[in-house]
Order: structure tokens, then sequence, then C-alpha cells
């Protein structure tokens, strides 16, 4: 008898699925996930890339080799180390997550559903992700590779993301009732390596033959998308502000909002129209040619960057780091735009 879906997936993966340093692979021997590995690498993969994860990954998990580890860090070091990831309210919650896994569970995840959920930074997706890698329950965690790979399979045409619960359920029919954890990162790596958003590789895919888009001749057309709104853009100063010993004024943003708690060049509003330079205090403010951009979820960013250099000044919630130490600190990426512009300008 031919292997079916799940089985033709299955036997691909094991032949060609990806070595990442939190997935155990070789299904014969029963070696298991282990239940914080899954889970930091899928909150630490939410919107970024394998390639840019590993690591991170490798780095959190010599920090801190356990949940309880985690749990026992300095939230400042966690936002450090995570410094670069982006969506730095994940950290929080990711620092979060490990003390209520301690202090709920006595430091080991959950299998059920229910109770990941209940979990800060835990929602659908990735609770049916740590339930089928981590315990090999038969759920399906569908990303966006995963709608990918569905859509095309089914030939679903229409539009994300009204489409979403279809896909859903199209993926939950296919899961098998045994190895359910490595059918889901089979999938995710199919998306990932053949599926591909441009141009799939169907000539080596496992499911070519009952591809529905594919005999269609459109897999590369779908998913179809609803048209998204265009993204808008803020702008703003920011304000380098150095000592004669090269040291930088740095200052912490405010817990709530973008960025909370991470370190920032200070800077000031942002708003559609560029407003005016509110500078810190009076100094000689050097206008720097160009500007910094960054794209945020939501909004394109563009920053003006004033630089000026200072014996002594203070500033609320500010303090100087000395240039070697610049890298120690939790910048977030936008912000390291703007350290590496300012040192540009020599
Ligand atoms: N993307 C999100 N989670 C993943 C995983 N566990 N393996 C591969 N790619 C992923």
């Amino acid at each position: 008898m031919g292997l079916d879906q799940a089985g033709r997936l299955l036997a691909w993966y094991d032949a060609h699925g990806r070595d990442l340093p939190w997935r155990v692979k070789g299904h014969a021997t029963g070696a298991r996930q282990e239940p914080y590995f899954v889970w930091l690498s899928e909150i630490m993969l939410q919107q970024t890339t394998v390639a840019a994860v590993r690591d991170y990954f490798r780095n959190f998990v010599a920090l801190w080799p356990t949940v309880e580890a985690l749990a026992a860090a300095e939230l400042d070091d966690v936002l450090r180390a995570w410094a670069g990831l982006g969506y730095y309210a994940r950290a929080r919650n990711l620092h979060a997550c490990a003390r209520a896994v301690v202090d709920r569970h006595g430091g080991r995840f959950p299998a059920e559903i229910d109770a990941l959920l209940a979990l800060p930074g835990i929602g659908p997706y990735t609770a049916a992700a740590i339930a089928a890698i981590a315990f090999d329950q038969p759920h399906a965690a569908v990303d966006g590779n995963v709608e990918r790979v569905i859509s095309r399979y089914y030939c679903i045409e229409e539009p994300l993301p009204d489409s979403k619960p279809l896909i859903r359920a199209r993926a939950q029919s296919l899961v098998p009732l045994r190895r359910a954890g490595d059918f889901a990162q089979a999938m995710m790596d199919l998306g990932a390596t053949l599926c591909t958003p441009k141009s799939p590789n169907c000539l080596i895919c496992p499911w070519t033959e009952d591809c529905v888009a594919r005999a269609r001749g459109i897999a590369a057309e779908l998913p179809r998308k609803a048209a998204k709104k265009p993204v808008p853009t803020r702008r703003g100063h920011a304000y380098w502000i150095t000592r004669p010993d090269g040291a930088v004024l740095l200052r912490r943003r405010p817990e709530k909002g973008l960025l909370g708690g991470m370190m920032e060049v200070p800077s000031g509003d942002w708003a559609a129209k560029l407003p005016d330079a509110a500078f810190p205090f009076p100094a000689n403010w050097r206008k720097t040619a160009g500007k910094v951009t960054h794209t945020f979820t939501h909004f394109h960013l563009e920053l003006t960057v004033w630089v000026a250099e200072l014996d002594e000044v203070s500033l609320a919630g500010a303090r100087w780091v000395g240039r070697e130490q610049l890298h120690t600190e939790a910048l977030p990426t936008v912000m390291r735009k703007v350290v590496a512009h300012a040192l540009g300008e020599g």
C-alpha cells in the first residue's frame, strides 16, 4: 500500500527536514523535544525568520538553560538579550510566561491547549505548535507558511484573511494521529523550503501529485491576499549627545507603548508631519545629513538625527554609556541604526 498524504510528507521530512538548534529529529529513537525549547523557539519565530532566530536561540539557552533559570532572570537582562529581534512586548511576555510556568505549573509546561492559552504571550498558533511539537498531540499549527501550503494543496482561491477558517479546518483534517509534532514541523519546512511564495519547487514536492493549484497551474499565485491599506510614514527627531570622552547619553523608553522599556537615543514624538525639533537642552546642535528609516508593523519611521557634544548634562531617565558598552545595551534595531548613522558622521 502506498503512503497516504501525511505519510508522504513525513517521509520527506525524515530525509529533508531542516536541522535546527531547537529540533530533535529521528522519530525512531522516540526522542521528544524539550517543551522549553519548543516554546522559546516559537515565541522567537513569530514574525521572524529561522535565519534571524538561530543565534538568539543559542544565546538564550546558553544564558538560561531551563525555564526556571529564565524565570529567575532579571527582565532587563532578558530585554538586552532580545534586543534586535523586535516586538519587545514579546520579550516581556516571555519572561512573564516563564514565571507563570514556574508558579502555576511547577516549572513544567502544560500539554493542554487551554492551559497553554492561559499563559502570557501564548495565542492559538503557539499553543497548537507547543501541544503538537512538544507533546505530539494532533493539533494543526497554522502559520503563514502553512497557510500557503494549504491554500495551494486545496486550491483555496478566496483571499486571506477571510480564508483563514477554511484553511485551518483543512489543515486540521490532514493531521495524523501519530507523529503529529513531526507533521507540524514538516508542514512548516515544506512551506519554508519548497512551497515558497514566488517560485515553488513543485518538481520535488512530496505532495505534487495531489496539489490542486499545481494541477491548475496557479500554485505561485496563491494564497491571494486582500489589498492592504498603505503603510503610513511617521517622522521625528533623535538627539545624539556625546561627552568629550566619547560616552553617549541614552534614555530608557517608558514601559508602556512601542519599544516599551528599551533604551533609545533620546527622541521626540513621531508624527505624520515632521514636528519641530525640540532639543532636550541648549547646545551647539548640528543636523546630520540624510535620515534613518525603519519599518515597524504598521508604519514607516523617518528620523532626523541631531548631534551635540557636551561636558555634563542630565536628562530625566537618561544615563551615559561608554562607546564600547553600546553593544551590550537593550537597543532596538531602529536605535542601532541611529547609532550607526551618528557614528558614521564621525
Ligand atoms: N517556524 C515557526 N516554527 C517553526 C518550527 N518549529 N520549525 C520550523 N519553522 C518554524
